[in-house]
């Protein structure tokens, strides 16, 4: 797949934004790629520490028409989009905390933001932005108020030989485009039992923090539309995107 544009930046606020300023008026498959973050952004109104030279920042934009309700289970699809990228290499163990985190041994190896303008009912843009930690610099490293691992060391744990970031970025570029074609025609049904397969905490007590609350239950997998399915005191629920994330308990 041909992306329609790569914009390269040295230092720049944050890949995603700089996609989302302009989104209406790129083609759908255009891609920024930074060196360094000034202003990172995660999940949650969170910080996404980005230091220089070390990671990888990533961002495409995609037009989608037909309305915001189409991209459901978007976020989860290109979970496994990443964790396919990075079994190619090699990498083994990589897993998938609802709704996107990227894990390894319970440590966070990767994030994916994504972040909607236009009609939500119409005419709409997606900007997929993904980090992904490489060689996490010591003095970054005090900055992150999470368990996190990066690929240098992930290599040397399993074995394996070190990955270029070029290698890994224009894999990352052709996985991600070719998932929005497949996506956009079929929707997150043909991702959601390779999502389960890779999906952390199956099985296991979790706690669910939204806004203002924390629910408590039993992980039993995804919809077909990627909601959260937790058994809650005997009961099924289903839990949508947003702003809530699962943790161990
Ligand atoms: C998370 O909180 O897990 C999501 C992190 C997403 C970080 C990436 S880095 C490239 C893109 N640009 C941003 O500002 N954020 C995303």
């Amino acid at each position: 797949v041909d992306p329609t544009l790569i914009q390269l930046e040295v230092v720049t606020d944050s890949t995603n934004a700089q996609l989302l300023s302009r989104s209406s008026t790129l083609r759908s498959g255009s891609f920024c790629i930074a060196e360094q973050q000034t202003a990172g952004r995660g999940r949650r109104g969170r910080q996404w520490i980005s230091p220089f030279g070390s990671n990888l920042y990533l961002s495409g934009v995609w037009q989608f028409e037909g309305g915001a309700a189409r991209l459901e289970g978007l976020s989860l699809a290109v979970g496994v989009c990443i964790a396919q990228v990075l079994e190619s290499f090699g990498f083994r163990g990589v897993q998938l905390k609802w709704p996107n985190d990227v894990l390894v041994d319970g440590r966070k190896l990767a994030g994916i933001l994504l972040e909607m303008s236009g009609d939500p009912a119409g005419v709409c843009q997606v900007v997929v932005g993904v980090g992904v930690n490489v060689r996490m610099p010591s003095c970054a490293a005090q900055s992150i108020d999470q368990p996190w691992t990066d690929l240098a060391s992930m290599s040397s744990e399993q074995g394996l030989e070190s990955v270029g970031r070029n290698e890994m970025v224009a894999s990352l570029v052709d996985a991600l485009s070719r998932l929005m074609v497949e996506f956009e025609r079929v929707g997150f049904a043909r991702w959601r039992a390779a999502w389960l397969e890779r999906a952390a905490f199956m099985g296991q007590a979790v706690s669910l923090q939204t806004a203002n609350s924390e629910i408590r239950g039993e992980l039993i997998g995804v919809d077909g539309s990627g909601a959260l399915t937790l058994r809650v005191g005997g009961e099924e629920r289903l839990f949508y995107g947003g702003e809530v994330s699962v943790r161990a308990v």
